[in-house]
């Protein structure tokens, strides 16, 4: 299994892992169970994906039936937007953990750097962009006091990683400017419609690894029906003439450009032939031709922007 090492803890991040968005309840556990049997030693988790009880019970089995131990799986997950400030951090992510049934996360993001009212566990977990009322209620909470409780769950071991996701330039470096512990990762979109090459850039430059969420594109939208029209990338001539000369499906080639960049992949599929083809993505490469094909794609398309849920929450503005 490939890797990319984290800077600060020189952790191990597997570069292929299996992401829980949209894996409905129902068939979670034997989803993880199934990913874990698969080979996949990354789980990609999240309080809003609403499967974090199904997906530790799916964990817990695997580690009975002697599958993987739980150091050799690698935990990601994050905190929601209505948990920014300092003690409800604290709060979410030991209710996390509990429902994961694990002591600690190897890897703990800042979901958006969007801070929303506080909506009580009790009353709606998870509790997704909007309020009780329905409506989506922007608050004040500054980046730094939630990155200070960030490192406060790494320090007391609830988290051995600690990380940002959909976080753009001038955010990143302005963590940089207080961190006691810098970030070790940046979870964002990234596919050939949107290769995000200066955000990549400046990633390396920082140290701070990457992971690409969405890979395939619009692929992932089209269930929600915000693909905005633009045709898949499965199905793009470049990919698909790049999938018969390497004999591999488009998908794959999708998934290889981005971890042949440096980049971890976190796809996620409810089948389970797909979910097997998809981590076959490390025994070949792409010829620097190829790559550069598919980076002309490049046409700054952003499928998942909170600003589409309500006009404050341009973060990508
Ligand atoms: N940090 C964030 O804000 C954020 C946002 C979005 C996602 N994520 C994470 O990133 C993970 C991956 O992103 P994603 O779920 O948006 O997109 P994705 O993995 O790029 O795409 C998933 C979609 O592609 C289909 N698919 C999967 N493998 C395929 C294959 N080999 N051939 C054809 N179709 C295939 C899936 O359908 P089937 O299930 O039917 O195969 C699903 O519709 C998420 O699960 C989540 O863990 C993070």
């Amino acid at each position: 299994m490939s890797t990319i090492t984290l800077k600060r803890t020189g952790a191990k991040m597997p570069a292929v892992g299996f992401g829980l968005w949209k894996v409905p309840r129902p068939q979670c556990a034997d989803t993880v169970y199934n990913a874990l049997k698969a080979g996949y030693r990354l789980l990609d988790g999240a309080g809003d994906y609403g499967n974090e009880k199904e997906a530790g019970e799916g964990l817990a089995r695997a580690i009975k039936d002697g599958i993987v131990t739980r150091e050799e799986v690698f935990i990601t997950s994050k905190l929601w937007n209505t948990y920014h400030k300092k003690e409800r951090a604290h709060e979410l992510v030991k209710y996390q953990l509990k429902l994961w049934g694990i002591e600690y996360f190897d890897l703990y993001l800042i979901h958006f750097p969007i801070s929303l009212e506080d909506v009580d566990i009790d009353a709606k977990y998870p509790p997704e962009w909007w309020g009780l009322d329905g409506k989506v209620h922007p608050t004040k909470v500054p980046i730094r006091e939630t990155w200070e409780a960030m490192e406060e769950i790494c320090e007391l071991g609830l988290a051995k990683n600690i990380g940002v996701s959909n976080f753009q330039g001038s955010l990143l470096i302005d963590v940089l400017r207080y961190a006691r512990i810098e970030p070790q990762v940046n979870q964002v979109e990234l596919h050939p419609y949107l290769a995000q090459k200066k955000l990549v850039a400046l990633c390396k430059e920082l140290g701070i690894a990457m992971t690409a969420y969405s890979s395939l594109g619009p692929q992932s939208y089209l269930e929600l029906g915000a693909h905005h029209g633009v045709p898949g990338l499965l199905a793009h001539d470049v990919v698909t003439s790049i999938a018969k000369a390497t004999e591999k499906s488009p998908a794959q080639v999708l998934l290889r450009w981005t971890v042949q960049q440096g980049i971890a992949v976190i796809p996620k599929s409810n089948n389970h032939d797909r979910l097997l083809s998809n981590l076959q993505i490390t025994s070949f490469e792409l010829t620097p031709e190829q790559m550069a094909q598919l980076d002309e794609l490049d046409i700054n398309l952003r499928l998942n922007d909170p600003q589409d849920i309500h006009p404050g929450l341009g973060i990508f503005a």
